[in-house]
């Protein structure tokens, strides 16, 4: 997929912005969404370094960009960078960006929300791998929706961190033991850097959901390694899907057709 750098991306509509981008399959989710509700516009991939965010979000601003999509590892900045939308305040976290009036919202934790459905309805005790922008909206979305979260974070102290931001008690084990769990929920982009996580799963519950947030075409370790433990498994495409749906609708004022963007990118889908 063609990704652009924020220095000389071209004029467009819409994009996703984050480091590195080039996995990412929201272009392909959001052009078809476009297509079909009958708008024109296009939804780039534009490579944006953490520390490059500022003036990054100026030049697409000055190029007419009128939405961006913010992922890995900028949600935190965007949050900062914008006037927060109740939603947003809600979670401390920014996914969505319209660039007119610089407001804020976050589609990640509605859109998960959603991709619970059917899957995970009845809240029990929940271990979340990660304390970034990801972890931080979904853990909050996980306590409003009655479940019991504990974080696992590489570095203990950002997790401590996090639970003190947010305000409601969360254990912060010291090792990612899944052991009585209803649901593993893996934020981390360890994964993206090649990297498995320490997880001693022959102590997981055979019933325990193991749920990656991320995507692609291939399955990733921490799914495969919980297949292989007997565990159910779901990648991060149905959410992906959801919170796509949730920024275009918040966009464009349209409630997207969510059969035509999953279309998009199930035949890429390792499944
Ligand atoms: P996002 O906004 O998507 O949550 P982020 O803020 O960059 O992204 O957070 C990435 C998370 O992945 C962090 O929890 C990070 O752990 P640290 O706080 O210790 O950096 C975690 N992470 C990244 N690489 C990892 C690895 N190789 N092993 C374990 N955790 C990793």
């Amino acid at each position: 997929m063609t990704t652009y750098s924020w220095r000389n991306a071209p004029s467009a509509g819409y994009a996703v912005i984050g480091d590195p981008i080039g996995h990412s399959w929201s272009p392909l989710i959001q052009e078809a969404a476009l297509a079909h509700a009958g708008l024109s516009g296009q939804y780039l991939a534009i490579q944006v370094p953490d520390l490059e965010f500022d003036s990054a979000l100026k030049r697409l601003r000055e190029c007419g960009y009128l939405g961006l999509n913010v992922t890995v590892p900028l949600k935190e900045r965007a949050y900062r960078a914008s006037q927060p939308d109740r939603e947003a305040r809600r979670f401390g976290v920014v996914n969505t960006l319209r660039l007119g009036d610089m407001v804020g919202t976050n589609t990640d934790a509605g859109g998960f929300l959603d991709s619970l459905q059917g899957v995970a309805d009845e809240p029990g005790p929940v271990l979340i791998l990660g304390a970034g922008g990801t972890s931080r909206a979904l853990a909050k979305a996980l306590q409003d929706a009655g479940w019991n979260v504990s974080i696992w974070n590489r570095t203990t102290e950002r997790a401590e961190r996090l639970v003190s931001d947010l305000g409601f008690p969360m254990t912060v084990p010291e090792t990612p033991d899944p052991k009585g769990f209803r649901m593993i929920l893996n934020t981390t982009s360890a994964a993206l850097a090649g990297e498995s996580l320490p997880i001693p799963w022959e102590r997981a519950d055979p019933s325990t959901l193991a749920y990656d947030v991320s995507y692609g075409s291939k399955m990733s370790s921490f799914l495969s390694e919980a297949r292989d433990h007997g565990l159910r498994i779901r990648d991060g495409v149905e959410m992906l899907i959801a919170q796509a749906a949730r920024s275009f609708e918040w966009w464009h004022g349209i409630e997207p057709d969510r059969a035509i963007m999953r279309k998009a990118v199930e035949h890429l889908r390792w499944t």
